[in-house]
């Protein structure tokens, strides 16, 4: 017999009564659950965690029952098989967690005030209610909620209220759904609310710490992505609403729970009068994210975690399909093309990353599935692709049909690629399986050999790595008809390169649009010629010829001074994602200088010569009227010169302060407001300016203007500051711990504090844990740390520290990644760092 390793194997419920009893007073929760359902065998299981069980009843009967902490179990002895209802009465307490059922924490005109909200993804439903709690163990649910109820405070869930009755709040009986979807949430709340064109209602809902208006362009987003996906997926949103609820203490970002869905706040209210182009954007992919996933993961879920890609992959790719819809002018793919894109392939060079679909069992494995550069940007690049492959006609059918055929149900990868793959008449499972199974992705040489235009593939490493002899089925979206659609093998032959070239009038390319997940190595004569023609490309195309060979100087396939002299032909582009990946590639050359050196000196003039000129064109103050693209470029210009030590630019920037310093420093134009708080700490930085700001950050609400204080306070140049700040590392007054990442890896980057901030996490590692672990953020700690140190020295210190937490469930992966990834830089250095410099005094001195 095999072994029964999921709970659902053995006890399937259909219908779920809860009874929960909050008192936020004494920080405890009683509650009473009914389930009924089909016992398969005699000994069942249910999930629990932290759960005090008073009592279980079968049928109305007391019965044995014991549990286990190791698994989260609850074990039940029944006498018989078959339908069987439960009674379970327990108790748990209220913790401050941010997973389960959880109290955030906020103020308004300085009163302290709480709403209790939930997180039950992955697999914390456990820790509110005892549950099969299993994505597969889909079942209807009716809530009961009570609590120390004050007047005027509303109470949401996945369904609406039905009645109140001694205080009892009821919900309408939900639909067959997953137990990590299930939400509830209730305080001091304000809402806005609209109707979508078929009937749905949709609402914004924020603590009262926040301006009305601040909930008006997260509703107009909402409601306009669900009258989309309702059109592209041809397929009803099924609830009778869609609430979004931003919650003062989240550890994701947002969760898509079916009908409540949460947000943090920087995620859901912004400031309409005051916020950036690109903060919008990323709001608005947010929203939309979520509201992919009310049908892709809450309609249709995985059947199992190992295929969390159909939810995550998809939805990351649905976010911009929707925006792009719903905002054309944003031209939203180009945020693709400078976010998701680089995070893909830089990580998925690394030798030992996960696949995009993992098998998985243990809990704590589940939680590190997550990975945002994997899961996320992977995924979603490989659906793209697949959506370039068969076409929006053939995607848009296959996904009726496979909402028609699991709808209220469950389904595996092989499911959406057959569905897509019967409209489109292609197998798709065949193509796409290779980019899903294996970790990965492979380069394609291009190469003039013998006059034949050759192209080959094989996996691309930064670092070591171990050839597996990997190979993809590759869409190759090349610009000559010759060459196939497919390239499935090692290498293939296009044709008598002089002969072609005639033909096709133009440079050899493939990959065109940058929409297949790999990169590409062209000859020298091949790169001379693309070069030669760089300014009739188009912007997607010059980001793509800058990052694949930023890329190949990662990996140690060219050298990063190649790179060096071609900076100067983009720094003019007016394209915002051309300057996005030029200053990447520029950033990247940060690492090869020792702080206040000469070489640093000439990056610095580089830097000055990359972005004086625009800082001309565009100005210090955001014009009324000005394109997107302008509003885009701005910032990253403004950054370098400001790293460049532009005199005049630090006297701008001062200017700009100072004009808002007695009035409202918040007032700042969003655009450009990081660069003045920071401008003003690192250059004219007294105590009285870093207490000021550090006050403004307790008191605001506004998440985008807390984020600049966060960059602004953390670059600090002043010892006795730094020694400051870390003090309010743990102070959640001040820092909640669902923000603190950012100020870690702030101080981090900061030349002059990052011995403070790694200090505090090698000290104070248990407290991080005990206050954040067992959450999903906890290993990013680990992953920003690594993306900073550059040094043997650190490299040194990071193994010591790290090496022997490797066999810590759910983060074996992460810290043995990120040791290479260390290693690997500290290599690159040591190899390139002289040629580098060279290089930039070359073009500057
Ligand atoms: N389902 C996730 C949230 C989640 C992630 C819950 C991991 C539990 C564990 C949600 O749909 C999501 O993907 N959120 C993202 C933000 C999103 C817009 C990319 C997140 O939280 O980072
Ligand atoms: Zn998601």
């Amino acid at each position: 017999m095999t072994e029964l390793t999921h709970f659902y194997q053995k006890f399937q419920p259909t219908h779920y009564d809860l009874y929960i009893d909050i008192d936020r007073g004494t920080k405890v929760i009683t509650g009473k659950t009914t389930i009924t359902g089909d016992a398969k065998v005699k000994d069942i299981s249910i999930h629990q965690k932290d759960l005090t069980i008073k009592s279980v009843q079968a049928d109305g009967k007391d019965v044995s029952f014991t549990t286990e902490n190791q698994n989260d179990a609850l074990n039940v002895a029944l006498t018989k098989t078959g339908e069987v209802t439960l009674t379970i009465e327990y108790s748990a307490p209220l913790t401050d967690s941010m997973m389960g059922i959880y109290p955030s924490y906020y103020e308004v005109d300085g009163v302290k005030k709480q709403i209790i909200g939930t997180q039950f993804e992955t697999n914390f439903a456990r820790q509110a209610f005892p549950c099969v709690d299993e994505p597969e163990a889909k079942a209807k649910f009716d809530i009961a909620l009570k609590f120390d109820e004050q007047d005027g405070e509303t109470v949401l869930s996945n369904m609406p209220e039905v009645k109140t009755e001694n205080g009892v709040h009821y919900f309408d009986t939900t639909v067959r759904m997953s137990t990590y979807l299930i939400a509830f949430a209730f305080g001091d709340l304000q809402s806005k609310i609209t109707t979508t064109k078929s009937g749905v209602k949709v609402g914004v809902f924020a603590t009262k710490a926040h301006k009305a208006n601040e909930l008006d362009f997260a509703l107009d987003i909402a409601k306009r992505a669900i009258e989309f996906y309702e059109d592209f997926y041809q397929t009803p949103y099924p609830l009778p609403h869609s609430w979004q609820l931003a919650l003062p203490d989240f550890s994701a970002g947002a969760m898509e729970n079916w009908g409540l869905v949460t947000y943090r706040e920087a995620y859901l209210t912004l400031d309409p009068d005051n916020t950036s182009l690109d903060t919008k954007q990323l709001v608005a992919t947010v929203i939309t994210h979520e509201l992919a996933h009310q049908w892709f993961g809450d309609l249709v879920t995985m059947k199992w975690w190992d295929d969390l890609w159909l939810n995550e992959s998809f939805a990351n790719m649905m976010e911009y399909v929707s925006v792009d819809a719903i905002e054309p002018d944003w031209h939203i793919w180009e945020m693709f093309q400078t976010s998701d894109v680089p995070a893909a392939l830089q990580r998925d060079a690394t030798d030992g990353v996960q696949s995009v679909h993992v098998d998985v069992e243990d809990p704590a494995e589940i939680d590190a599935l997550f990975d945002s550069a994997i899961v996320y940007a992977k995924g979603a690049r490989m659906l793209v692709m697949m959506r370039a492959l068969v076409g929006d006609d053939a995607l848009r059918k296959g996904l009726k049909n496979y909402f028609a055929a699991h709808q209220y149900n469950n389904a595996k990868g092989a499911d959406l690629w057959n569905a897509i793959g019967e409209a489109a008449g292609m197998d798709v499972a065949k193509i796409m399986n290779t980019w899903l199974e294996q970790p990965g992705y492979p380069v394609v040489k291009a190469s003039i050999i013998d006059g034949e235009l050759t192209l080959s593939q094989e996996q691309f490493f930064i670092g070591d790595g171990v050839g597996k002899e990997r190979q993809w089925q590759i869409p190759l979206n090349s610009n000559y008809d010759a060459a196939p659609k497919i390239m499935a093998d090692k290498t293939i032959v296009i044709g008598t390169y002089d002969k072609l070239r005639k033909e096709n009038d133009k440079p050899f390319r493939v990959n065109v649009g940058n929409n297949s997940h790999f990169i590409v190595k062209y000859d020298d004569e091949l790169l001379k010629d693309i070069l030669d023609n760089i300014d009739s490309l188009d912007s997607i195309s010059q980001l793509q010829i800058l990052q694949d060979l930023r890329l190949l100087a990662e990996g140690n396939q060219i050298s990063y001074s190649e790179i060096v002299p071609l900076l100067p032909k983009f720094a003019g582009s007016h394209s915002n994602v051309v300057i996005a990946t030029l200053y990447r590639v520029a950033n990247d050359l940060k690492k090869f200088v020792t702080p206040n050196s000469n070489e640093a000196k000439s990056l610095e003039k580089l830097f000055d010569k990359l972005s004086s000129d625009q800082v001309k064109r565009l100005g210090w103050q955001p014009k009324s009227g000005e394109s997107n693209d302008d509003q885009l470029t701005r910032p990253y210009v403004l950054n370098a010169s400001l790293y460049a030590k532009n005199p005049i630019s630090i006297e701008s920037a001062h200017a700009i302060y100072v004009d808002n310093e007695q009035q409202d420093l918040s007032a700042i134009s969003a655009d450009i407001r990081l660069f003045i708080l920071r401008n003003e700490v690192k250059n004219y930085g007294t105590e009285e300016v870093f207490d000021n700001l550090l006050d403004e950050y307790r008191k605001s609400s506004d998440a985008s203007y807390k984020e600049d204080i966060c960059a602004a306070l953390t670059a600090t140049p002043d010892p006795k500051l730094i020694k400051k700040l870390v003090g309010f590392f743990e102070d959640a007054d001040t820092i909640k711990p669902q923000d603190l990442r950012a100020w870690y890896r702030g101080l981090l980057a900061n030349d002059a504090g990052q011995e403070a901030a790694w200090d505090w996490i090698r000290n104070d590692w248990q407290w991080l844990d005990d206050t954040v672990g067992g959450d999903m953020e906890f290993t990013t700690y680990i992953t920003v740390t690594a993306m900073i140190f550059h040094t043997p020295e650190r490299l040194a210190e990071f193994k010591a520290f790290f090496e022997p937490k490797l066999n810590t469930p759910g983060m074996t992966r992460e810290i043995s990644m990120d040791i290479k990834i260390v290693e690997t830089r500290v290599k690159l250095i040591e190899a390139e760092k002289d040629a580098v410099n060279e290089a930039v005094s070359g073009l500057v001195d």
